[in-house]
């Protein structure tokens, strides 16, 4: 497996640098909030691993099964005999490895570009993806579009996106349309893209997936705080905060907030301030979107796709939307 790290080091020094000003950014709201990005520290990806095999967080194991059962129709849908795959945020590979796996079956050369912000991600990667002679792998270590670009520079085949695990729904509205519609940007007429969504359900199903009965959720939510602590010098207690998982009807999401048990001061000493935070007062982590088919198809005919199929299970908890870029 070759690797592209287009990772600045420049950059990288300045990562921190941006995480404090985030942080400032979020803590000095009227409304406080943290972004999410940053829960995935090496004990933040540890705690998702768990989250994503716990029986209470059905998401992972429903798509698993979506694409156990669809690769081969995703395989026959795509008519080229040689298709390159781009794995926005490739995570394991076990997702993935379906979808190669179908495409090779049915004869066809696979080129498979995961994509991700971390270097580790990618060595686990390359475990999991079981060589073969019609298969080659190049991991690129970038965000996801200037890995995109750095791909279209390369690629001269048909291309299939991935973007798996409800990671679009981590996205509010507003975001989501401006991914998917740099993703058009990025691509040709009648390449694909394969989009994991979480369906609308049972609102206790929703909330038992999102306040797991062994408590992982809310140490991946504490561990934000954790990780203050420890990279840029704040003296949370993360112990003298709640963790909430609720639904919000209004806008269709699952909503995380770290709630304080009691008034208490924080202060952080990379940003030489201290925050006040009042008892209940909402800290805002996270929104997991969740959607209807309508909801899907509009966002797909509103990014410039076309929807080809809708991949989904029994429930119905879980749909993998395969579109098809239109350009006129
Ligand atoms: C990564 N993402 C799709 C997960 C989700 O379901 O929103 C993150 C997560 N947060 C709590 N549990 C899982």
């Amino acid at each position: 497996m070759e690797i592209s790290n287009l990772v600045n080091y420049e950059n990288h020094i300045n990562d921190k640098e941006q995480f404090a000003l985030d942080v400032l950014n979020g803590l000095s709201r009227d409304e406080k909030m943290l972004s999410t990005k940053y829960f995935y520290d090496d004990k933040g990806s540890e705690l998702f691993q768990k989250i994503t095999k716990h029986e209470d967080y059905y998401l992972t194991r429903t798509e698993y099964e979506i694409l156990k059962q669809a690769n081969k129709e995703i395989a026959n849908i795509i008519s080229e005999d040689e298709v390159d795959i781009v794995e926005l945020g490739a995570g394991d590979g076990h997702k993935s490895k379906l979808i190669i796996e179908g495409l090779l079956e049915s004869g066809k050369t696979v080129n498979y570009y995961p994509i991700d912000i971390s270097a580790e991600a990618m060595k686990q990667l390359e475990q999991v993806i079981t060589p073969n002679e019609n298969l080659q792998v190049h991991g690129v270590v970038a965000e996801y579009f200037e890995g995109l670009r750095y791909i279209n520079e390369r690629s001269r085949n048909r291309k299939l996106v991935l973007f798996l695990g409800s990671n679009i729904g981590n996205f509010n509205r507003h975001q989501s349309h401006y991914f998917l519609q740099h993703m058009w940007n990025g691509l040709e007429a009648n390449d694909m893209a394969l989009i994991g969504f979480d369906l609308k359900k049972d609102v206790e199903k929703l909330t038992a997936a999102y306040n797991d009965s062994s408590g992982y959720t809310k140490e991946f939510n504490l561990n934000l705080l954790e990780r203050i602590n420890k990279e840029l010098g704040g003296n949370f207690v993360p112990e003298n905060f709640q963790h909430v998982g609720i639904f919000n009807p209004k806008i269709g999401a699952m909503e995380s907030y770290l709630l304080p048990k009691k008034d208490q001061s924080v202060y952080i000493k990379s940003l030489k301030k201290a925050f006040h935070f009042e008892a209940f007062e909402p800290l805002h982590l996270e929104y997991s979107f969740k959607y209807t088919k309508g909801d899907i198809e509009t966002m797909c005919f509103d990014s410039g796709f076309q929807v080809a199929k809708h991949f989904t299970d029994k429930n119905e908890y879980f749909i993998d939307s395969l579109w098809r870029v239109v350009k006129a």
